[in-house]
């Protein structure tokens, strides 16, 4: 389908109508949980546009995480996909995809109102930190309930005139067929992709595209150049932000493997700053008057943005839940009673300003793009395992993106059942969400400080002969659990085994 502003002000409009038929208006929430297609913008818009607040629900959700996720969000209602009703929305979600075009200015009555800043905010700085053209065509394969496929991408459409081809599914093997097909200029990716089309075998579309940029996060430095030749792109436009936060950076000049820069001439132009942590507990570090301490070139820290609630670029709504909000809050940065927002993640930056992705800090680790929630995990588990203990926290894998998901688990009596275990995660998880592997000990000890238990087994990782407990990987070929012995983990780290 190729949809004009026309054709999409037509269904937003239907959809107002709908929307107030069902009673709902001003202040009202309302989820949507589908997949990418670009009914989901006309959703929103309509929605939106008599007053009601959709709340973008991530369709890989399901059981305790749906159901907490759209509890949060106080909705009223909730629209969602038929593709959905089968409970597998890890499988493939047909081919809804679809393209929206700037053929005509459209009368879309959406206004830069208050609600609207984040959006013209996040929209506006691709668009120009990277050069974005209005005949520009992006080819979007990321999901729509996240900022980078609504915003970064669909975003530029709305705002900017461009072009945005809306892909239901990532698809390794089609995506540059998709993107001569559709004559894309721009590609959105999170690392994960490029490593994913990297491991495809080499197609003439591959070199055949017209491809400029390529826009996203988490291109990792080891593969970065291989991507830009091997796929003949010009510009890699990596940044660093999250919806919520004001600290976000881009690299705009290509970089190889910089998420950002700030400027070391004028670094009070754009207030943000690395903050120096101790690495074992992420908790800041402070001098003797209680304020805390920049970072030097070279060295990891904490990125914090200022906090100023009456200039609109620096403010900092928050989030839903209040205690999640003062979380993120930081006092006394450097001066008594300032504050600033914790991004939660750890950059260095070089002499010349350029920034560099280190860590992620707190209970979430990255794992397929997705940020998995520890606690949330170790809940589920321990929910299956009948309370049993569970201390859930990422590993790292060489040469692969983000932190595999490993899941310390006390034994308890019985014999523990890894078949059975599995086919339980599989209904209670997303896929991204299943530990790629198991420890089987008779205690996890969980008084004390959790976080220093967790550095322990995160050091310990997967290694056999690190511990006497029992270790099993989950072989994804196989679809089961099976002991990690001293050969299977060489093949692990060695990058033999496919994932
Ligand atoms: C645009 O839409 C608004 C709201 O539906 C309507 O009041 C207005 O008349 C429309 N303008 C044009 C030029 O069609
Ligand atoms: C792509 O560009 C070619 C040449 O300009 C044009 O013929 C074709 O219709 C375009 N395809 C799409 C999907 O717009
Ligand atoms: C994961 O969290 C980071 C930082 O909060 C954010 O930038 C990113 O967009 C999130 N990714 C997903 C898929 O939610
Ligand atoms: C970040 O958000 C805080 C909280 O509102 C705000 O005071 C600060 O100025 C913002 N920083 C930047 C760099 O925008």
């Amino acid at each position: 389908q190729v949809w004009t502003f026309r054709e999409l002000a037509g269904r937003c409009n239907a959809v107002s109508h709908w929307a107030r038929a069902q009673g709902w208006g001003q202040g009202d929430v309302v989820a949507l949980y589908l997949g990418s297609r670009p009914l989901l913008v006309a959703l929103w818009m309509g929605l939106a546009q008599v007053g009601v607040e959709a709340a973008l629900i991530n369709y890989n959700l399901r059981c305790d995480s749906l159901l907490h996720c759209v509890g949060v969000s106080g909705a009223k209602g909730m629209v969602f996909g038929v593709e959905l009703a089968e409970g597998d929305p890890g499988e493939d979600l047909g081919h809804a995809g679809g393209t929206m075009s700037p053929g005509w200015p459209g009368n879309a009555s959406v206004s830069p109102r208050k609600s609207w800043r984040k959006f013209y905010r996040i929209a506006a700085f691709g668009f120009h930190s990277f050069g974005l053209r209005h005949d520009d065509i992006i080819y979007n394969s990321l999901p729509l309930y996240h900022s980078a496929g609504n915003i970064m991408g669909v975003g530029q459409c709305l705002l900017h005139g461009l072009t945005v081809v809306v892909k239901a599914k990532f698809s390794a093997s089609s995506f540059w067929d998709d993107c001569v097909k559709y004559n894309c200029t721009v590609i959105q990716y999170i690392g994960e992709i490029c490593r994913y089309l990297l491991a495809q075998p080499e197609r003439p579309s591959e070199k055949s595209h017209c491809v400029r940029i390529a826009m996203g996060n988490g291109l990792r430095p080891a593969v970065w150049e291989e991507f830009t030749q091997r796929f003949r792109i010009r510009q890699v436009a990596e940044f660093y932000g999250a919806t919520e936060c004001n600290c976000s950076i881009s690299n705009v000049d290509g970089k190889v493997g910089a998420c950002g820069f700030h400027s070391q001439i004028f670094p009070s132009m754009y207030p943000i700053k690395l903050l120096r942590m101790n690495e074992d507990t992420m908790e800041l570090v402070r001098d003797k008057n209680g304020l805390c301490i920049g970072c030097q070139p070279g060295e990891p820290g904490l990125l914090a943005g200022y906090i100023d609630q009456s200039d609109p670029l620096r403010r900092f709504d928050g989030y839903v839940d209040r205690r999640a909000t003062n979380k993120k809050i930081v006092n006394d940065v450097f001066t008594l009673g300032d504050a600033a927002y914790l991004s939660g993640d750890v950059l260095v930056m070089d002499e010349l300003g350029y920034m560099f992705f280190r860590d992620r800090s707190g209970d979430t680790y990255r794992w397929r793009g997705e940020n998995v929630s520890t606690t949330e995990v170790e809940a589920t588990l321990s929910g299956l395992l009948g309370h049993a203990d569970v201390a859930v926290y990422g590993v790292l894998l060489p040469g692969v993106e983000g932190k595999a998901g490993m899941a310390a688990i006390a034994e308890g009596e019985g014999r523990f059942d890894c078949d059975a275990f599995l086919g339980a995660v599989r209904k209670a998880l997303p896929s991204y969400a299943h530990p790629l592997f198991l420890r089987l000990m008779p205690k996890v000890d969980t008084t004390g400080t959790f976080k220093i238990q967790k550095t322990r087994l995160q050091r310990e990782g997967y290694n056999p002969l690190h511990t006497a407990d029992r270790i099993f990987f989950l072989n994804s070929h196989l679809g089961r659990y099976e002991a990690v012995t001293e050969e299977l983990y060489r093949a692990i780290t060695e990058g033999r085994l496919r994932l």
